[in-house]
C-alpha cells in the first residue's frame, strides 16, 4: 500500500498545513520513501485514498483534521495514520474542555472563564485581572487578544467569535515553554522570548526576532517537573504517537498548562523539529520516527 501526507484542508491554519506538509513530503522523498500529497481541501479526497493507501501522515492543522474528523474518516477507510486516535484529537482541540479536565485531574492551568454576549465584561476583569482572549478551537494564536479592562475584554471577545467558541485565561506573567512529545516520550523543553506581549502568529511564523532556547535553561529538577506535567496533560487526554504540550511558568516558578497540539507544527519556524534536532534527530529522521510510531 502506497502513503499519503494529507495537508491543507479548510481551517484557519490552511497555510502553515501546506507549509508543514510540504516537509514532510520532502523528508520522505529524501529518505527514498514514494509519497503522494493529498489537500483535504480537495472533495474526493476520501475517494483518492480508498483502496490504494494503506498510511497516512496527517499534517492537517485545526478544525476538520486535526480534530477527530479526519482521523474518524481513516477508522472507517481502514488506514493507518499518525498522532492521537479521534477522542483524543476532538478533546485537544477544545481548550476550554482541556482546561475542565485538567482542572478535574488538579493539573496546573491558568484559571479561565468561557464568554458569551451576556459576559460581565467588568465583574471578570476584577476576578481575573488582565486575560487573554481565545477561541476555544484555533491554533497558531488565531483570533486570540490580551485585554486588560472591560472595553478590552467585549472587544476581544467580539473579533474572537468569528472562530466559534470563546473563553478568557487568566493572564500569567512569566515565560512561555514547550514540550514535544515523541512516541510518547518528553523531548527537550524550548523556551520562546518574544518582544510581543505574547507569542502570536507573527512571532510564530515571520519574526525572525523570536528567540528559541533549547537546552531551555531550567535547572534538571525544573525541567523534570515541565516534562512530567507535560506527559500527563497528553495522557489525560488520551493522546498517542506525538504532540507538543505549550505552558507558561510564572515568576514563583509555578508551571500551567495552556494547550496540548496533536498535530503541531513542522514548518522551517516550528518547535517539535527544534527540539528533536537537540535531542539528536534530524528533520527526516523525525519524520520517519512519527510514521514508525503511527495507530495500528
Ligand atoms: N497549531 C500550530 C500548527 C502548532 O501548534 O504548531
Ligand atoms: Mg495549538
Amino acid at each position: 500500500g502506497k502513503l499519503a501526507v494529507l495537508l491543507g484542508g479548510r481551517s484557519a491554519e490552511r497555510e502553515i498545513s501546506l507549509k508543514s506538509g510540504a516537509a514532510v513530503v520532502g523528508a520522505f522523498q529524501r529518505l527514498g520513501i514514494a509519497v503522494e500529497a493529498i489537500d483535504v481541501a480537495e472533495p474526493n479526497w476520501m475517494q483518492r485514498l480508498s483502496g490504494e493507501f494503506r498510511q497516512v501522515f496527517i499534517a492537517l492543522h485545526g478544525p476538520g483534521g486535526e480534530d477527530g474528523t479526519v482521523q474518524g474518516a481513516l477508522e472507517c477507510l481502514d488506514i493507518k495514520y499518525t498522532g492521537s486516535g479521534v477522542m483524543a484529537s476532538a478533546l485537544a482541540m477544545d481548550k476550554f474542555r482541556c482546561k475542565l479536565l485538567w482542572l478535574g485531574l488538579g493539573l496546573s492551568t491558568p484559571r479561565f472563564v468561557e464568554l458569551t454576549a451576556t459576559s460581565d465584561w467588568h465583574g471578570i476583569i476584577d476576578d481575573l485581572g488582565p486575560v487573554i482572549v481565545k477561541p476555544a478551537c484555533e491554533g497558531s494564536s488565531i483570533g486570540m487578544a490580551r485585554a486588560a479592562s472591560a472595553g478590552e475584554l467585549s472587544d476581544a471577545w467580539q473579533n474572537a467569535q468569528a472562530y466559534g467558541r470563546v473563553f478568557a485565561e487568566q493572564w500569567i506573567s512569566g515565560s512561555e515553554y514547550t514540550v514535544a512529545i515523541l512516541n510518547d516520550k518528553a523531548l527537550p523543553a524550548i523556551k520562546l522570548e518574544t518582544d510581543a506581549a505574547f507569542y502570536d502568529f507573527n512571532a510564530k511564523y515571520i519574526s525572525d526576532e523570536t528567540r528559541y532556547l533549547c537546552p531551555c535553561g531550567l535547572s534538571t529538577a525544573e525541567e523534570q517537573e515541565l516534562s512530567d506535567l507535560a506527559l500527563a496533560a497528553f495522557t489525560s487526554l488520551g493522546c498517542a504517537g506525538w504532540g507538543r504540550v505549550d505552558v507558561m511558568r510564572d515568576a514563583a516558578g509555578t508551571f500551567y498548562l495552556l494547550e496540548v497540539n496533536t498535530v503541531p507544527g513542522m514548518t522551517d519556524h516550528s518547535l517539535v523539529p527544534m527540539a528533536a534536532k537537540q535531542a539528536g534527530l534530524n528533520f527526516d529522521e523525525l519524520v520517519f520516527a512519527i510514521l514508525a510510531g503511527s495507530v495500528p
